[in-house]
């Protein structure tokens, strides 16, 4: 009983940001930290799928915000929601991502530049654009 109270607030009060939340992975971990207290933001590029989830984890304590993390703008949007809501993060993970896999003679750069956009650019840059709200939940500003 003493186990499962400590889990619960384990993450309470927490301000967290996971990308690709709507489904799979992120969307179980979205469940989790929920179930732990914590606030979190979902971002991904289906709106229909965001809904969904949000409505999976109870629609209390989230968030859902359409974003392409390999668009920069959507990634400025995504965290002036969030700092125009909750003022910092505290956790972020940076989930988002495809895999396509093909031969190395079948690799076309259509191919490259779509895997790389999301998986390099977009996880880079998720994390880069997060900086200024880590730092103020470190109260560095
Ligand atoms: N499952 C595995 O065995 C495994 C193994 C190694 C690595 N991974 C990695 O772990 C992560 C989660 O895997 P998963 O199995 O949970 O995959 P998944 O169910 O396909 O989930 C991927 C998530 O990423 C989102 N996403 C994809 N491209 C995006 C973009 N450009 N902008 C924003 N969101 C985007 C998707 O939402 P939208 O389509 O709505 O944008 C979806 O919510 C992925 O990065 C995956 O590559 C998984």
């Amino acid at each position: 009983m003493i186990a499962e109270e400590k889990k619960v607030s384990k993450l309470k009060g927490k301000v967290a940001v996971i990308t690709g939340g709507n489904s799979g992975i992120g969307l179980a971990t979205a469940q989790r930290f929920v179930s732990e207290g914590a606030y979190v933001f979902i971002a991904g590029r289906r709106q229909s799928e965001l809904d969904a989830a949000v409505k999976q984890i109870g629609e209390k304590n989230v968030s859902g915000v359409h974003a392409d993390v390999s668009n920069i703008a959507d990634l400025d949007r995504l965290y002036a929601v969030v700092e125009e809501q909750k003022g910092r993060i505290d956790i972020l993970f940076a989930n988002a991502g495809v895999s396509e896999f093909a031969p190395l003679g079948k690799i076309t750069e259509a191919h490259f530049d779509k895997i790389f956009s999301v998986n390099v650019k977009g996880l880079l840059f998720s994390v880069q654009k997060a900086l200024h709200c880590f730092m103020m939940a470190a109260q560095l500003f």
